[in-house]
């Protein structure tokens, strides 16, 4: 289900689309179910449908449209049409991102084609939630409804055990009690809670089964709920992180908004943020306020702090043993290798450097190839671009480039060649020689500076 609106986001965003770890709410789900091998997935949209039917994927994904939007009855019903006569339906919650796919088959396991199967838990806050009301007073009576929040009495408020959006009902009970549904509630509207009445009422078996972890059954109904559980799953991928023997400085102050991989005795200070695929090999070391996204590391590798590594499709390599920052930018297809160095205020992109290459101030290397050892002087680019093109700087092995040179791509220097600081190359420069390209040094003798006021 995701056809809400979610009100209380207060976004112009259709609430399932905001962001968890990266990842849209919904696609959470999707991800969930798309382990489960489902003959069919379908999600009912509604509010901003074709925002998000187009943000969205998972195999054999159908969607249905829900409009208006009457409730989560009402929802389901528009489902009906594709579903088949028998089987299981699993219900799960666009806006409950976090469920894993051993609860969900599980409470499929617990439906068994017969049963409806609940999925609860109980909260220590439980207000806003749908509640479990048993017969008796003693927990673990039979469940004889769910009633929600706002048409709960005083006394059923109290209740601490909730319906967590999450329920498996066989197709043709389900079918018959969608159809029969009414909306004489506070919200006027269809609820599909209401199903579980019936069911009792027909002496159909209702299990209630509770969720293994509070984290999987949070919904997202607003910022600060949003926030809340972006930290708690944090927090989560930081425990398994450190029991796997990576050093964190603070898991409270860490985001991964992807998959990192880590080989032994990686260090990793506060702020920093991975997205995409991250590999960090070996011994590196990830000063605080990186971002990283897309990127391989290699082992004994040290990002300084403030470093923004962006491999968007391409990737970004950086070798053993490099030295990247602070202050420095890695941008699409930079290839490092072993013990390259980087330093403050240097951007790369789609340029490889090889091993011992050094650029360690304020320098642009676009476009090019740099041999071994080379020292590319501060304030340095390379020119590559003509404003339609994008041309190619090739650098030999052990070449100095000067400071505040620009090399005008295509263009190649030597290996071994040094170029004067302040050139402007627009010419191939040979091997082995100086090669200067600017204006000579004059001083003028007798020269006087202008006074004021003569
Ligand atoms: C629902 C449950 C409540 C449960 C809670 C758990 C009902 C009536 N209540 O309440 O018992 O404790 O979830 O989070 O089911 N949606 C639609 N179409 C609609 C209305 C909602 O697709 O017409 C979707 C929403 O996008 C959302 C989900 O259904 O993904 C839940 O809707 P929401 O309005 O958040 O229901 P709650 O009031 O939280
Ligand atoms: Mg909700």
């Amino acid at each position: 289900m995701a056809a809400g609106k979610g009100t209380r986001m207060k976004s112009r965003l259709p609430k399932v689309l905001h962001r968890l770890a990266g990842r849209a709410l919904l696609q959470h789900v999707l991800d969930a179910a798309a382990t489960l091998q489902a003959s069919r997935i379908i999600t009912i949209t509604g509010h901003g449908a074709e925002q998000v039917e187009a943000a969205v994927q998972a195999p054999a994904l159908q969607f249905v449209r829900q409009s208006p939007q009457l409730g989560t009855g009402h929802a389901v019903q528009q489902a009906l049409p594709l579903l088949q006569d028998e089987g299981t339906t699993l219900i799960l919650n666009g806006d409950v991102p976090l469920i894993r796919p051993e609860t969900a088959r599980a409470l499929v396991e617990a439906c068994a084609g017969e049963r409806l199967a609940l999925l609860t838990i109980e909260l220590d806050d439980p207000s806003g939630y749908g509640r479990i009301v048993r017969s008796g007073d003693a927990r673990g009576g039979h469940v004889l409804g769910i009633v929600e929040h706002k048409d709960a009495a005083p006394e059923q408020r109290a209740i601490r055990e909730v319906y967590t959006g999450m329920m498996a009902a066989p197709n043709r009970l389900l079918k018959r009690w969608l159809a029969e549904l009414r909306n004489d509630n506070a919200q006027g509207e269809y609820y599909l809670t209401d199903v579980v009445a019936m069911a009792v009422a027909e002496g159909v078996p209702v299990v209630a089964s509770h969720a293994g972890s509070e984290i999987e059954v949070l919904g997202v109904n607003s910022p600060l709920q949003l926030a809340d559980l972006e930290r708690r799953f944090q927090r989560s991928r930081a425990e398994a992180l450190m029991e796997a023997g990576v050093r964190l400085a603070d898991p409270a102050r860490f985001d991964l908004r992807g998959e990192l991989v880590c080989g032994g005795d990686v260090e990793i200070d506060v702020n920093c943020v991975f997205e995409g695929r991250v590999v960090l090999g070996e011994g590196a070391r990830i000063g605080a306020n990186c971002v990283i996204r897309n990127a391989e590391i290699a082992a004994g590798a040290v990002i300084h702090p403030f470093t923004h590594i962006d491999g968007e499709k391409a990737g970004v390599q950086v070798g053993e043993g490099a030295m990247i920052g602070p202050f420095a930018r890695l941008r699409p297809g930079a290839v490092l290798g072993p013990e390259v160095h980087i330093g403050n205020f240097v951007e790369v992109k789609n340029s490889t450097l090889a091993r011992g290459a050094k650029a360690n101030h304020l320098a642009y290397l676009g476009d090019a190839t740099v041999g071994e050892r080379v020292n590319y002087g501060a304030g340095s680019i390379t020119a590559n671009y003509d404003g339609a093109n994008k041309h190619r700087t090739v650098i030999g092995a052990d070449a100095h480039v000067g400071s505040n040179c620009v090399l005008v791509a295509p263009v190649t220097i030597g290996a071994g060649a040094t170029i004067g600081g302040g050139s402007t190359i627009t010419k191939d420069a040979p091997e082995g020689q100086l090669t200067v390209a600017r204006a000579r040094q004059a001083s003028l003798p007798g020269w006087t500076r202008p006074k004021k006021g003569g």
